[in-house]
């Protein structure tokens, strides 16, 4: 059964979308079947694998109103081995539509129920905000991936976060795990990425991936084209850290010790 991994973050611009997209490109290149599942209106997961909105018919809006099999929402995506189920601008509604139905924050976890024996990993992306979708996406994840961005004031949300998922974890998935906090945006020649990385370290100790993805304007000119880096140039420093935190997060799975609580 496919292992379904959440990366969410309180604050926008923090690298989410630049994760699921590389992160999926990474574990589809060990030839394992993924599905990034894009869960935020933005669109820009679908994009980043190559989607355009215009021709889209079917997406995660559809399956979760109901008009729609969820399995009818996987499009082929930029890569062999990745599928994507796109989201887009009308999934704003979905908010509101599903408001007043019953289970509501349970929805994506029963849909992808019936299609998760299919992959071996599906990556959710989410938006920068607590909305019902997030909710979703965190009652349907095995594990958490949160970005941590070094820059200032980003630990504090961070914090929030984290006492946020203990909520999510006794009302709504008493299974969920934090895979880890990861460091994005990491620049060697900037003082305040060093404090960021220090400060996480000490403060929440191995919950904090060894694998820090650096600042890469190879990675952010990458999602402009809407393909992951590692179709572009998969020898870049950028594909090499996704690659990493790949291998980090299959690791940290086996290894128990490393099975991290929230
Ligand atoms: N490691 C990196 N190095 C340089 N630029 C990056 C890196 N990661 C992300 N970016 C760029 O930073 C911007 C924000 O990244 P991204 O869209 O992944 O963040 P996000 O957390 O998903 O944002 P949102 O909250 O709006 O969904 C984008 O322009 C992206 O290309
Ligand atoms: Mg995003």
């Amino acid at each position: 059964m496919g292992h379904i991994i959440c990366i969410a973050s309180l604050k926008g611009g923090v690298g989410k979308t630049t994760t699921a997209v590389n992160l999926s490109a990474a574990f589809a290149s060990g030839q394992n079947r993924t599905l990034l599942i894009d869960c935020d209106p933005q669109g820009s997961a679908s994009m980043g694998v190559g989607i355009s909105k215009k021709k889209l018919t079917r997406t995660l809006y559809d399956a979760l109103v109901g008009t729609t099999p969820i399995e009818d929402t996987v499009h082929d995506a930029c890569a062999e081995f990745l599928e994507v189920i796109p989201a887009r601008g009308e999934f704003f509604r979905a908010e509101l539509e599903l408001i007043s139905k019953p289970g509501k924050e349970r929805m994506l976890r029963n849909l992808l129920s019936n299609i998760r024996n299919r992959y071996d990993y599906l990556i959710l992306d989410t938006p920068p905000s607590l909305s019902l979708i997030s909710i979703n996406a965190m009652t349907a994840a095995d594990t958490l991936v949160i970005p941590l961005q070094c820059e200032y004031l980003a630990y504090e949300s961070l914090i929030q976060l984290l006492r946020f998922i203990r909520l999510v974890k006794k009302n709504l998935n008493p299974n969920l795990k934090l895979a880890g906090v990861l460091l994005t945006m990491y620049d060697m020649g900037e003082k305040v990425s060093h404090q960021i990385a220090d400060n996480a370290r000490r403060h929440l100790k191995n919950a904090v991936f060894k694998t820090i993805i650096p600042r890469s304007v190879q990675l952010r000119e990458a999602s402009g084209l809407g393909k992951p880096l590692m179709l572009i140039d998969p020898d870049s420093v950028g594909a090499r850290s996704y690659l990493e935190l790949a291998r980090e997060i299959v690791e940290r799975g086996k290894n128990k010790s490393l099975k991290l609580e929230t």
